[in-house]
């Protein structure tokens, strides 16, 4: 196996990709903003079994943070960063600095209409905005074959897939499985804010999302009942704010009268200035 390069500018990153594609090499790329944990570790390893060049692209978007969000005390680790992308297998991180993705003359921004205002889109407006411009910059210097997202964060695949349908992207967009700690709380970035009374009552997300998944395949289809069951149990954990707890379509993120087909149960929760997402999502037959 080489050893793992790291490139900070464009041109650099493009000359690396040209000769991989000239060895014939298919690329993958996971996009990351750092802090890497088991959950980034599992999208490299799904990458490396489906590809021969793994680019892990490492960037605190600040486009996608809004102004009193974490942007600033986001977690930055590179040291440790690097040590998991060698050991996973990558062949190269790509970590640009902010002027390199952002020059003073930026004025150039990708919105997916409808879908980026819903759920965590309605209380971090612009947030998708960011997100779709960083990624499609990503796509456009390392033109990877597949890409690679994780189910952790649904709403974000389906609206980055959504993108590159529209835009005619010749990219694949893979969608990989929440890794989780034993206790069933999604790994993130974030969970490192968690004080020790917030991080033991942080899996109440997790279970509240495995009591819907219950009761819907117990056969209950009525989406109002299922919300207001997650909002009681969610109410009663301490230190617990909820943002949003929803059962939604989970092609188009709206609202189902009657649970039927692919559906995704969603629970975004403030601990403190802590904000927790995740979700399940279930294809209900009948
Ligand atoms: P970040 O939060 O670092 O996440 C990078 C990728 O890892 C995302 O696709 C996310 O869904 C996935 N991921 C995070 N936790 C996971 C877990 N527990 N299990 C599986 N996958 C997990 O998402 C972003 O960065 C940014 O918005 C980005 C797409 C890089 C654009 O800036």
């Amino acid at each position: 196996m080489s050893p793992l390069a790291v490139y900070r500018t464009i041109p650099e990153m493009r000359q690396a990709i040209a000769a991989a594609r000239q060895a014939g090499q298919r690329i993958g790329l996971v996009p990351t903003m750092g802090a890497l944990h088991a959950g980034h570790a599992r999208l490299i390893e799904v990458a490396l079994s489906e590809c021969d060049f793994v680019v892990v692209s490492i960037f605190v978007n600040p486009t996608q943070f809004g102004p009193n969000e974490d942007f600033d005390r986001y977690p930055r680790s590179f040291a440790p960063d690097r040590e998991l992308c060698a050991r996973s297998g990558a062949a190269a991180i790509f970590a640009p600095d902010i002027a390199t993705m952002y020059r003073a003359s930026f004025r150039t921004f990708v919105e997916v209409e409808g879908l980026q205002d819903l759920l965590c889109g309605a209380a971090r407006p612009g947030h998708f905005r960011g997100v779709c411009t960083v990624v499609l910059k990503l796509f456009n210097i390392v033109q990877p074959d597949v890409a690679y997202f994780g189910q952790k964060d649904a709403q974000q695949a389906l609206i980055l897939t959504r993108m590159v349908h529209d835009l005619d992207l010749p990219i694949e967009m893979r969608t990989v499985p929440t890794v989780r700690e034993a206790d069933g709380l999604a790994l993130s970035s974030r969970n490192q804010y968690l004080d020790p009374a917030q991080r033991k009552n942080a899996p109440a997300l997790w279970q509240t999302l495995h009591e819907a998944q219950r009761q819907i395949e117990s056969g209950e289809r009525d989406p109002n009942l299922i919300e207001r069951m997650m909002m009681d149990r969610l109410s009663k954990v301490p230190g617990a704010r909820v943002d949003y707890a929803r059962v939604v379509s989970a092609e188009t993120l709206q609202r189902l009268w009657r649970l039927q087909g692919q559906i995704l149960i969603a629970l975004a929760v403030f601990f403190g200035q802590t904000r927790l997402i995740d979700n399940v999502q279930m294809d209900v037959k009948d």
